[in-house]
């Protein structure tokens, strides 16, 4: 018999676990030896467990082949760009990004809740197309190609935030204001020359203060437009820092508002991962690991909560570590989240104490 990792989308009904699953917490989900069953299959999908270990005949001639050209694996994001759920993701995400470019050009001039309830059934209806949050952020770091950066950006803030609202159990009516803070938080852009927003390379000092203005631009398009305050706070103190460094006014801590802070989150970690592309690599341990770095420019719950919890969904994944060892994520450390615990062989590495080693993809 021979084992071979098959992603959870990409189980079949009569396969056979060549190993035991366990969920984040060490408990078994399944036992080895288990044939799938679509009870099964949606209980995997349930834990979001990404992969399973399947045990094909080795005369079956149903190995899955490795299909890549150098024979190695695919990795973690590239089978998911191949898959069916992300497909269909991809399609949605682009036809509302699509709708919503042209109702937050409306939105600038108009004074519309019809717009606002549009905009908010494109986010909903993106984020029903992934199984669930953990997902959702992993096949957001598969779309990576839209040219329009404001309103791809703005969506993908609002599905960001969409999650770190529910993981910090808000309300439904908070969570549909914050969804909206993400929607809107740079609709000041719309004010600034398309010409310095899209210019490649760098910016010169002239054309960086113009772009340090979006914050209040939006701030004075969004406040006589009968929405909760946070939705335009958010947009005028978005880039405000935790420890007083950010700007347009150097707010620290409390003085910002907690729905800007959260959008802050959302912004940067969209940002950080949308300056890789897959492709080459992303591995999201390396983005989380400089938003920890950077962690007194953050609301220290927010922060934790979404570090915390985009971490604990790679438990048990396979990874490459820089040393070019395989081996497996098996526990976070507390203190220094995006360096955790990895067994490779007969080694652990604590990498929170490793400052020369690290992951360098999720496989
Ligand atoms: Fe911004």
């Amino acid at each position: 018999m021979e084992k071979k990792k098959i992603l959870t989308d990409n189980l079949e009904i009569g396969m056979v676990t060549a190993e035991a699953v366990y969920n984040f917490s060490n408990h078994l989900i399944i036992s080895s030896n288990t044939t799938l069953t679509p009870d099964i299959i949606n209980k995997l999908k349930y834990y979001s467990i990404k992969s399973v270990k399947i045990l094909f005949p080795e005369d079956s001639g149903k190995i899955p082949q490795n299909d890549r050209e150098d024979g190695k694996d695919l990795t973690y994001f590239e089978k998911i760009q191949v898959s069916k759920e992300f497909k269909v993701f991809e399609t949605e995400f682009n036809s509302c990004v699509n709708d919503f470019k042209g109702e937050l050009n409306d939105l600038v001039v108009k004074n519309g809740e019809g717009i606002i309830d549009n905009m908010l059934g494109h986010v909903d209806s993106i984020f029903k197309k992934a199984r669930n949050p953990l997902h959702l952020l992993d096949m957001m770091l598969c779309i990576r190609s839209y040219d329009d950066i404001t309103y791809a950006h703005s969506m993908n803030v609002a599905l960001i935030c969409n999650i770190i609202g529910r993981w910090l159990k808000l309300s439904d009516d908070d969570l549909m204001v914050l969804v909206t803070a993400g929607l809107l938080h740079d609709i000041g852009k719309l004010k600034i020359p398309p010409e310095i927003i899209k210019k490649p390379g760098r910016l010169t000092n002239e054309e960086f203060s113009i772009i340090r203005k979006h914050p209040e631009y939006g701030f004075d398009i969004l406040k006589n437009k009968n929405l909760d305050s946070r939705v335009a706070n958010a947009a005028l103190q978005h880039h405000e820092r935790y420890d007083g460094n950010g700007y347009p006014d150097k707010l620290k801590s409390s003085e910002i508002d907690f729905f800007a802070s959260i959008v802050a989150v959302a912004d940067v970690y969209d940002a950080m991962t949308s300056n890789r592309s897959y492709r080459k690599g992303i591995c999201p341990f390396d983005v989380l690991e400089q938003m920890e770095r950077e962690k007194a420019s953050y609301e220290p719950v927010v922060l934790h909560k979404f570090i915390n919890n985009t971490a604990e969904s790679y438990i048990n994944n396979e990874v490459i570590l820089s040393n070019g060892e395989r081996g497996r994520v098996v526990l976070l450390n507390k203190n220094f989240l995006s360096r955790p615990l990895v067994i490779a062989g007969n080694n652990t590495y604590d990498l929170s104490k490793m400052n020369d080693l690290y992951i360098e993809n999720i496989i």
